[in-house]
């Protein structure tokens, strides 16, 4: 067989992917397992939003539409921006594309070239790294402070270059949970100016902020910054609807004109009957996302409880988005379930085994002392599956399933 690319061969599929399917599998076993790895809620798409899409099949919506999606939805959007965000931007400033990651893709593809530097804050998501390489670039990591899980202006001045292309900012963060202040953002304007740096701003999780925290990108934060930011956006967490793919960004003009050029040659548009949805999403009532938001936050207050009876396991507090990160350390070195615990990953192994509890390794985000749990599960589950891990670990008797 001829050889494939190396573009198709240097990309690893995504981690976290891989232990939900594993997890999966073990599930359709009949194994009562408890999955706290998948970052998906477990909320129905609300029933206004499904509806529309039902009208639209109905009303024959169904033909291709605009590459960058239909003018009302784009026009939503921007309104959306101006009320949620207090953000200008017109139409022809939004891209509508396959999901989140798909405008996470268009981003990276216009701004970056091979040589460029994109500066990624550690622990991140696992698709930065990727899309930055798959667009030519180098990932250069940022550490942030493990205690605020922030970046700061030290972070982000020890890694900058004069090749430093585009930095990424993730708040609500995926993996910590992490929320960055207006004055975290703030500090940093001045480093992002002076280094003429692109932002690519995912603000995926916005809707899932608690404690009375306000969200902020730099955009806001810094409104003569606007023309270098990107913001990476979607209805797949806020409205429940990861599988209906629709994701959008906000960028000028140029980049915005740059990844419709794109996406007319890769996917057209995302599909009609999803923009319709999405529409309905964005225009009709806020109410499910303020319920699932008190859901979530219930969830994280009970994971945060739980977690108390891990005390040799440091787990800072989220402001954000629905996953907790502790620092598991404290079991590097240990045998558990005769494996010996190098890092989260064979720790994140072993509870799946063992306790049947699926998590994700932090070595998927760049941080291997530590290990995902994701709060979008029932509060019975993070009850059942915390208990698990806590009884392993203590070696005393659980069940494994009822
Ligand atoms: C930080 C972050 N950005 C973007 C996405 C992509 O979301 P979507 O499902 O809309 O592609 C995810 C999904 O897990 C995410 O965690």
């Amino acid at each position: 067989m001829p050889a494939l690319s190396q573009r198709a061969t240097v990309i690893q599929p995504s981690p976290t992917l891989l232990l939900d399917s594993e997890a999966k599998t073990m599930k359709a076993q009949g194994l009562d397992v408890v999955n706290l790895s998948i970052g998906e809620p477990d909320f129905p798409t609300p029933t206004h939003i499904g509806q529309a899409a039902i009208e639209a099949i109905k009303a024959g919506f169904t033909k291709y539409t605009a590459t960058e999606g239909i003018l009302p939805l784009r026009e939503a959007i921007a309104e959306k921006f101006k009320k949620d965000n207090n953000l200008d931007y017109g139409p022809a400033n939004i891209v509508v594309s396959a999901g989140g990651k798909h405008a996470l893709y268009n981003a990276f593809q216009c701004l970056c070239q091979p040589g460029d530097e994109v500066i990624i804050p550690s622990p991140y998501w696992v698709t930065y790294p990727a899309q930055a390489i798959l667009a030519g670039a180098q990932p250069v990591f940022a550490p942030m402070d493990p205690e605020r899980l922030v970046l700061t202006p030290e972070g982000l001045k020890s890694v900058l270059s004069p090749r430093s292309k585009v930095l990424v900012i993730n708040s609500p963060s995926n993996p910590t949970g992490g929320l960055f202040s207006p004055e975290d953002l703030a500090k940093l304007a001045p480093i992002i100016k002076k280094a003429n740096l692109w932002v690519i701003s995912d603000d995926i999780y916005e809707s899932l902020v608690y404690d009375d925290a306000p969200f902020a990108n730099l955009a806001m934060v810094a409104p003569e910054l606007k023309d270098q930011v990107v913001i990476a956006h979607g209805v797949s967490k806020s409205y429940s609807m990861t599988g209906w793919r629709v994701g959008y960004l906000a960028a000028p003009l140029a980049v915005a004109q740059a990844a419709t050029k794109l996406q007319s040659q890769m996917t057209s548009n995302v599909a009609s009957l999803a923009q319709k949805a999405a529409l309905a999403a964005l225009t009709e009532s806020q109410e499910p996302v303020a319920q699932m938001r008190a859901a979530f936050n219930e969830r994280r207050l009970k994971v945060l409880a739980l977690l108390k009876d891990f005390p040799q396991w440091t787990t800072p507090q989220p402001q954000g988005a629905f996953y907790v990160f502790p620092n598991i350390s404290s079991l590097l070195g240990q045998t558990l379930g005769d494996v010996l615990i190098q890092d989260s990953n064979d720790l994140a192994q072993v509870l799946l085994r063992k306790t049947w509890v699926a998590t994700v390794p932090g070595s998927a985000f760049g941080s291997p002392n530590h290990l995902r749990f994701s709060y979008a599960a029932s509060l019975e589950d993070l009850e059942r599956g915390l208990g698990r891990i806590r009884d392993f670990l203590t070696h005393k008797p659980f069940s494994l399933g009822s």
